[in-house]
């Protein structure tokens, strides 16, 4: 895992949406993985800004999301395909028709889930992932847990993950608590992966996922044996980090 660590929000994001640009500079077609949350809103800002510069271009791109809530239309504001709609998709010359989020309303969300994967495979696969990470180690909704799902799936979101995304809604109750979620499988086969995280509240999180070993209970963890993650944090969620890690760490000025 190589480790970027930039002095704030604003930095880091400029890095990960240069890597993205970058991407599009020599695959215009590319795939991408993106996610939704607090922490990549920065860098679906700056792509806005690079595309406005025309600095990236995204008209060949295609794009597979993370999840989605179950039971949320995609008109629904607190819906992850409003919110990349929103975000992202509405303001930069991508085709819509070539944005991908799982359906929370599907009829029968098994076929749902294995066409997702399906449609990821038949795009090519993805080039490059982007991801959040929970406090508790998740990426996408792929919780703590015994047991790991490898393709998309329905899921129950835990606790702590209803808790932390209630700040969206206008109270806890309203929080969906099952979800569509890309499985861990799916994620590790991006051909490369990019993990965001910014503050304080992250620190114990990245220093687990970086340095500790590998674990069911730390979703996160699972991706030390990807050939090509980059974890950019800012300075504060890097403030756990020991410099004994064997990774390699950079830190950007
Ligand atoms: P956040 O969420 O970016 O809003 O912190 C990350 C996540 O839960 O994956």
């Amino acid at each position: 895992m190589k480790v970027i660590v930039a002095p704030n929000y604003e930095e880091m994001s400029k890095i990960a949406a240069k890597e993205i640009a970058k991407l599009l500079y020599v695959k215009p077609n590319a795939v991408l993985g993106l996610a939704t949350g607090s922490t990549p809103e920065g860098v679906y800002r700056e792509l806005i800004e690079l595309n406005k510069a025309e600095r990236v271009d995204f008209s060949k791109a295609t794009s597979f999301n993370l999840d989605e809530y179950k039971g949320l239309k995609g008109d629904h504001p607190q819906s992850y395909r409003y919110f990349m709609n929103s975000k992202l998709f509405n303001h930069v010359n991508i085709d819509k028709n070539k944005t991908h989020v799982p359906s929370g309303v599907a009829e029968n969300i098994e076929k749902e889930c294995k066409e997702y994967d399906e449609s990821i495979e038949k795009a090519g696969g993805i080039d490059l992932q982007l991801l959040g990470i929970g406090t508790n180690g998740h990426i996408g909704f792929n919780e703590p847990s015994d047991f790991l799902n490898l393709n998309t799936h329905e899921t129950d979101l835990t606790e702590d993950t209803i808790k932390a995304n209630s700040r969206f809604f206008d109270s806890i109750d309203e929080v969906p608590t099952r979800a569509i979620t890309m499985g861990l499988g799916s994620i590790m086969k991006a051909d490369k992966i990019i993990l965001l995280a910014s503050g304080e509240k992250k620190a114990d999180i990245i220093a687990k996922l970086v340095e500790d070993k590998i674990s069911t209970r730390v979703p996160a963890s699972m991706l030390q044996v990807h050939q090509n993650v980059l974890v950019i944090v800012d300075n504060a969620a890097a403030s756990l980090l020991k410099n004994s890690s064997n990774n390699e760490i950079e830190y950007v000025k």
